[in-house]
């Protein structure tokens, strides 16, 4: 069994979907550990509600980023997570957490990279006037947003869309896109050529 640690900020839509899929028995793997850098963010309720054990780790509380790092991966380790999942963790990691964890941390991103990386894509991809978005999911690198792509949902943008209404369509496609990848992950159908992603079918 796959075990698997969820890292958010906010309100922890993309949590719920994995929480739900698996109490739907439709996630391959199982949600051991979610942690939170921010101690009000809305989906620390959501993991509580499912009964799955929440860490908060602040910038105030771990000042040093180093520090910090090494807190979340003691946290991952004795979890003895397979898995971590970066669900709206708006925060950048260390190259020694990502080395930690080399090819184990999947992230989830409302554009179709490698566009619009960073924060508030839908609304980048509306000033730059795109006639398609989406969302990804990759594998995640010492770079931000970067890293081996493992899918992508495609998706057209209306002419009076706002970064708004297009976060908001967006959103159920990156629920979906999210647990599909996890699953890909906990099946073993996953592998990392260079910066393809193969998925065996
Ligand atoms: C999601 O749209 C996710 O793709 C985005 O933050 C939001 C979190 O929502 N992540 C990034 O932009 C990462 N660079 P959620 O807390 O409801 O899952």
């Amino acid at each position: 069994m796959t075990l698997i640690g969820v890292l958010i900020s906010g309100r922890g839509t993309n949590l719920q979907a994995l929480i739900d899929a698996q109490n739907r028995q439709e996630l391959r793997g199982k949600i051991v550990v979610v942690i939170s850098n921010k101690s009000k963010a809305l989906g620390i309720e959501r993991a509580r509600k499912a009964g799955i054990p929440v860490e908060i780790i602040t910038k105030k509380m771990y000042p040093v980023r180093s520090d910090f790092d090494k807190q979340l991966v003691k946290i991952l380790k004795q979890a003895r997570v397979d898995l971590i999942v970066l669900a709206g963790f708006m925060r950048i990691l260390t190259q020694y957490f990502i080395n930690e964890f080399h090819s184990k941390i999947i992230n989830v991103h409302p554009s179709l990279l490698p566009a619009f990386k960073g924060v508030r894509s839908q609304w980048q991809a509306i000033e730059h006037g795109v006639k398609v978005s989406g969302c990804s999911t990759h594998f995640v690198t010492d770079n931000m947003d970067d890293g081996p792509i493992i899918l992508q949902k495609a998706m057209p943008v209306l002419p009076d869309d706002t970064g708004q209404t297009l976060a908001e369509r967006l959103l159920p496609e990156e629920h979906r896109l999210l647990v599909k990848s996890v699953n890909l992950f906990c099946e073993g159908k996953l592998s990392i050529e260079g910066k393809r992603v193969i998925i065996k079918e």
